[in-house]
C-alpha cells in the first residue's frame, strides 16, 4: 500500500475505530473489487478521498486477482469441509456471514453434522467391489450419482461467474443443479450455459402474477422440476446478517424478479433479506397453494422443508411428486433435529409413494452412504458448493462434486456394495438402534 493510502486508512481508524481494521485485510485479500467498494462507500466522505480509493482498490484488485488464494495456494484440497476456510479468507465478512450462518444459537447447525457421525456402519465383506454403479433416477432423469446441488441464493456474491460456474459444474458432472429464486442470474442465462438437468427453486411471493410468471418462464427454459421452499413464511432469526445489516451488493440483483421491480434489496435497520422477505414473501402460503401450483405447471413439485412423518402424509395426499427433507441448512427454525435424524420418520410415512431426498449437512461420501441407507433416495448440497464457488469458481465446484463422488464410491466399496440398491437398511446403526438393544443387553 503507498503513503498516501495509508494515511487514509489511518484517517479513517480513527474516524471509524476498528473498521478501518477491516477495511485493510479486506482489500488486500479480496479479488473481487465491486466487494470491495461497496464495503467502502459508506466510509469515504471526501470527493478526493474517494478518488484517491477507487485507484488504489483498482490497483489492488490487481495484484489480488494475479495472486491466486485458491487450492494450490493452500495446499492440497482433499475434502469439502476445507473450501470453507478459504472462503472465509477471500470474500467480504458480510457476504461470508451470509452463507455460513444458521438460525439463533446455531444448535442444529452443528447437530445437522454431528448426528451424521453418531450413526455407525455396519460393513458387509468378501463382496466383489470391483465394478461399482452409482448412477441413479431422479423423477425420472438418470444422473451419474446420487449427489446433486441444493438451491443457494445469490451466488455472485462468492463468485463473478455464479450460478454460471454453478451450473455448468453439476452438467459435467452429470447431475442435478437446483436454481434459487434468489438467484444472481436469470432462469433463462442459466439456461443458456448449456445442456444440463435443472431443476427450480421456488418462494411464494405474495403476488401470484410474479409467481405464475416466474414458473412458467422457469418451465420454457427448461427446467424439470420445482422445490417448493415451505419452510420460509419468514426468515430465520440469523444473527450474523443482522449484525452485517445484510444487502445484497449494490451492482448485483435478484436476476429472476429484476423486470418486475422486484431484483432490488433495500438497507435495512437489520437484516435486509429478512425485511425483504416480509415485504414480498406470502405467509399465507398452505397446502391448497400446493394444489394450485399444480394447476399452472407441468412440472413435478417437491416440497423443501418436511421434516415430520404429519406433513409427509399431507405432502402425498397434496400431489407431491417428492419430498426434500431439509431444515434450510439450520437457517430457519433452531432446535429443530438434525435432518438425518428425521429422515427416517419421513421415509417411512410416505409409505413408498414418493421418493424422499435430504439435504443438511452432508460433507462426506459416508453422509450421503448413510443417507441412502435410512431410505433417501437422493442428497443435496448446499454451502459446499458456494465456498469452493468463492475459493476456485467452477473449478472449485467441479472439485467439491468429484470429491463426493469419489468418497462415495469408496464407502460403496468398503461397505460391499456395488449398486444403489444393495445399500439397506442393515448397513448403518443409528443411535435410535443402539437405544432399542441397550435394554435387552442389561
Ligand atoms: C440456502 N438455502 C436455500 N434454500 C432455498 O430453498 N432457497 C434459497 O434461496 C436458499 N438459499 C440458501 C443460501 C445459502 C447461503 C445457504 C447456506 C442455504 C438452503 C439450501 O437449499 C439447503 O437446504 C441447505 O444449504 C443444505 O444444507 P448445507 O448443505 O448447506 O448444510
Amino acid at each position: 500500500m503507498d503513503k498516501q493510502f495509508r494515511s487514509l486508512c489511518l484517517y479513517m481508524q480513527i474516524a471509524e475505530g476498528s473498521k478501518s481494521e477491516h477495511l485493510i485485510s479486506y482489500i488486500t485479500l479480496t479479488s473481487h473489487l465491486h466487494h470491495t467498494l461497496h464495503f467502502l462507500l459508506p466510509l469515504v466522505w471526501s470527493p478526493h478521498a474517494l478518488s484517491v480509493l477507487l485507484l488504489q482498490v483498482e490497483e489492488e484488485a490487481q495484484v489480488s486477482r494475479s495472486l491466486p488464494i485458491d487450492d494450490a495456494s493452500m495446499g492440497e484440497i482433499t475434502n469439502v469441509m476445507e473450501y470453507q476456510a478459504i472462503a472465509k479468507q477471500k470474500l467480504p465478512k458480510m457476504a461470508y456471514d451470509y452463507y455460513a450462518s444458521g438460525a439463533e444459537d446455531e444448535w442444529t447447525l452443528q447437530e445437522n453434522r454431528e448426528a451424521f457421525s453418531r450413526i455407525l456402519f455396519r460393513p458387509r465383506i468378501l463382496i466383489d467391489v470391483s465394478k461399482i454403479d452409482m448412477t441413479t433416477t431422479v423423477l425420472g432423469f438418470k444422473i451419474s450419482m446420487p449427489i446433486m446441488v441444493a438451491p443457494t441464493a445469490m451466488q455472485k456474491m462468492a463468485h463473478p461467474d455464479g450460478e454460471y460456474a454453478t451450473a455448468r459444474a453439476a452438467a459435467a458432472a452429470g447431475t442435478i443443479m437446483t436454481l434459487s429464486s434468489w438467484a444472481t442470474s436469470s432462469v433463462e442465462e442459466v439456461a443458456s450455459t448449456g445442456p444440463g438437468i435443472r431443476f427450480f427453486q421456488l418462494y411464494v411471493y405474495k403476488d401470484r402474477k410474479v409467481v405464475e410468471q416466474l414458473v412458467r418462464r422457469a418451465e420454457r427454459a427448461g427446467f424439470k422440476a420445482i422445490a417448493l421452499t415451505v419452510d420460509t413464511p419468514r426468515l430465520g432469526r440469523r444473527e450474523a446478517d443482522i449484525k452485517n445489516r445484510f444487502v445484497l451488493p449494490p451492482h448485483l440483483t435478484l436476476k429472476n424478479f429484476e423486470g418486475l421491480d422486484l431484483g432490488k434489496m433495500d438497507q435495512a435497520a437489520d437484516s435486509g433479506l429478512a425485511s425483504y422477505v416480509a415485504g414480498q414473501v406470502d405467509r399465507t402460503l398452505s397446502w391448497k397453494d400446493v394444489k394450485w401450483l399444480q394447476t399452472i405447471t407441468t412440472m413435478p413439485i417437491l416440497v423443501k422443508g418436511v421434516i415430520t412423518a404429519e406433513d409427509t402424509r399431507l405432502a402425498v395426499a397434496n400431489g407431491a411428486a417428492g419430498i426434500i427433507v431439509s431444515n434450510h441448512g439450520a437457517r430457519q427454525l433452531d432446535y429443530v433435529p438434525a435432518t438425518i435424524s428425521a429422515l427416517e420418520e419421513v421415509v417411512k410415512a410416505t409409505r413408498g409413494q414418493i421418493p424422499v431426498f435430504l439435504d443438511g449437512g452432508v460433507r462426506r461420501g459416508t453422509d450421503v452412504f448413510k443417507a441412502l441407507a435410512l431410505g433417501a433416495a437422493g442428497v443435496f448440497v448446499g454451502r459446499p458448493v458456494v465456498f469452493s464457488l468463492a475459493a476456485a469458481g467452477e473449478a472449485g465446484v467441479s472439485n467439491v462434486l468429484r470429491m463426493l463422488r469419489d468418497e462415495f464410491e469408496l464407502t460403496m466399496a468398503l461397505s460391499g456394495c456395488t449398486s444403489l440398491a444393495d445399500i439397506t437398511r442393515n448397513h448403518v446403526i443409528t443411535e435410535s438402534d443402539r437405544l432399542r438393544v441397550m435394554p435387552s443387553r442389561l
